[in-house]
């Protein structure tokens, strides 16, 4: 039998590790998330969020939710903000008073969600800012 060409079986090898690594991205079951981040992961399917964002890394209408928390973004009024709790909060009530400068769609408003579900969808968020 004719040995591969070397370099070949480097790229294959690496291809098929990466489609492995993929695989458990996008498994939210897989995360350790507690009680109420596992809350919050529902309330982001139930209320339609996650057509909009999603939790593996890909950019869909807007941006991702994976690996955010805790990092700086530019508005479009200039402010540099971080994705914490406050951030969370205040763009699901207005979303146009904290609009991502790198964005062109608008989010719409969430102004009528409880509380306990703003909390449990952060809670949700911050799991996800470790990268999963
Ligand atoms: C129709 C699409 C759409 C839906 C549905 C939607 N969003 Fe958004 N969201 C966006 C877009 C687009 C942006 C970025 C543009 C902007 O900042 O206005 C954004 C921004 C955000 C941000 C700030 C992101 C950042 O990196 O600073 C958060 C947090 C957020 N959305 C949470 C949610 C949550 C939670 C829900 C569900 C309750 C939701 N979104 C539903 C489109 C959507």
């Amino acid at each position: 039998m004719r040995p591969l060409p070397a370099g070949t079986l480097t790229p294959l090898l690496l291809a098929a590790a990466l489609a492995l690594a993929g695989c458990g991205a996008d498994e939210p079951d897989e995360r350790e998330l507690d009680a109420t981040a596992q809350r919050g992961e529902e309330l982001v399917a139930v209320h339609g969020c996650i057509g909009c964002h999603s939790a593996d890394g890909s950019d869909r209408t807007g941006p991702t939710f994976l690996g955010q928390w805790g990092t700086e973004r530019e508005l479009d009024d200039g402010r540099v903000v971080v994705f914490d709790a406050e951030h969370v909060a205040e763009v699901l009530a207005d979303p146009s008073s904290r609009s991502r400068a790198d964005y062109g769609a608008r989010m719409p408003a969430f102004p009528d969600l409880p509380a306990e579900e703003v909390e449990a969808i952060t809670a949700y968020l911050e799991a996800l800012g470790d990268g999963g």
